[in-house]
């Protein structure tokens, strides 16, 4: 990736930097991939990134949003996305939050549980409306991915278990204010096996084969997100092989004619696309290791700290030999470490660092945690 550092001097640090060009190659890679099937629509999931630039550049390419809250619903109408084209999931939503989807007209409502959906159905009856549901099921599926992201198994607190699913049904019918209009699944993120999504949709097609003999055909099949990118080699997989994913979709699972296919994509959307750029603050001589000593901390980039992921760190204005440096910020906690034993170029104080594919999940788990200031952003188009 190309980064235009001579622009970047005019910056404070730390800060988020987004190529828009690779964004938009991504994004017309989804809509050229998805083309291809009549049924599939992709969902925007906001958590990954609910920067209002990169909400308007994604409203461009006519994706939907997947939302998990009140906030974010907010957040997607500000940047232009139809209330027509919004997905509302999350095990909590609050009464205010779904009076706000009601209110807006959202596409429907990804539930949980029983107790929500007699939530659901009270307020939409006070409110004289009917609220389309998508009832999210836990397919007890193992992603193997890092135990903090994933979400398909049944010690998970997602999603409504198999075994409850038959109960949920025989009550549907007594809610006069719901509409049954899907089913939603999620099984975890960052997966870059495909056998997991081959598995989500054999277990699909069972479910779907007995609603069948039951006389129903739900109009959407929701398969949630997870597609995984390249954390370790950014520039040698740009953008995530969305071909082949969909592609397994469309081998392993089967659609009535009538149905859409919904995803609900973060990461492959947007990780590539961001770096956190920091200076180096000090290089501080250890026992036998050097610090880079950073102005960036896990406030800003919470990852490393939080699920021990690695993020490909390089040094971008130095072209010295390589040594090792563990790369560290400023925040008074040993996990503030963004990486340890790091080849960069020799470094020195003020040096520009890039912490790569930070474009998902970086910015919005920004905290101000020490009193720290929130990163900054830029778009490679605005600066
Ligand atoms: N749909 C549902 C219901 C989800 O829970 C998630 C992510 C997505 C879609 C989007 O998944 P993606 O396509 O981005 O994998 N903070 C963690 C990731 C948490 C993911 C939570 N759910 C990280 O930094 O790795």
């Amino acid at each position: 990736m190309h980064f235009p550092v001579e622009k970047f001097n005019l910056l404070e640090t730390p800060f988020y930097y987004y190529d828009t060009d690779l964004l938009r190659e991504t994004l017309r890679t989804i809509s050229q991939e998805t083309g291809r099937y009549s049924q599939y629509h992709v969902h925007y999931a906001v958590k990954a990134n609910a920067n209002p630039r990169i909400l308007s550049i994604i409203r461009e390419y006519d994706l939907g949003a997947d939302c998990v809250s009140g906030g974010e619903i907010k957040a997607v109408m500000k940047a232009g996305f139809p209330a027509d084209k919004i997905v509302f999931a999350g095990v909590g939503k609050a009464d205010w939050e779904i009076k706000l989807g009601l209110e807006a007209g959202i596409y429907c409502f990804n539930v949980e549980s029983i107790p929500e959906l007699e939530n659901i159905d009270k307020l939409a009856g006070e409110m004289g409306k009917t609220a389309p549901v998508a009832l999210r099921i836990n397919p007890n599926i193992d992603a193997h991915t890092h135990h903090y992201i994933t979400t398909g198994l049944n010690e998970n607190k997602f999603g409504i278990s198999l075994n409850h699913f038959e109960k949920v049904l025989d009550y549907l019918p007594k809610l006069s204010h719901v509409h049954f209009k899907g089913l939603h699944f999620h099984i975890g993120s960052q997966i870059v096996d495909m056998s997991p999504f081959q598995m989500l949709c054999n277990r699909i097609n069972e479910i779907q084969e007995n609603l069948f003999r039951r006389g129903i055909v739900v109009d959407v099949i929701n398969v949630g997100g997870g597609l995984g990118v390249d954390y370790q080699t950014p520039d040698q997989h740009p953008v995530p092989d969305f071909a082949n994913y969909f592609a397994v979709f469309h081998k392993y699972l089967k659609l009535f004619s009538q149905q859409h296919l919904f995803f609900e994509l973060g990461r492959a959307v947007v990780c590539q696309c961001g770096s956190l750029i920091t200076r180096v603050l000090y290089v501080k001589e250890g026992e036998n290791k050097k610090f880079a000593i950073v102005d960036a901390g896990m406030t800003d980039l919470i990852r490393p700290a939080l699920y021990q992921a690695h993020h490909h760190i390089e040094n971008i204005v130095s072209s010295r030999a390589i040594e090792s440096y563990d790369v560290v910020g400023p925040i008074c906690e040993s996990s503030d470490c963004f990486g340890q034993n790091v080849p960069l170029s020799g470094t020195f104080r003020g040096d520009f660092i890039a912490i790569r594919s930070a474009g998902a999940y970086g910015e919005i788990m920004a905290s101000q945690y020490n009193c720290r200031r929130l990163p900054g952003s830029h778009c490679s188009d605005e600066i």
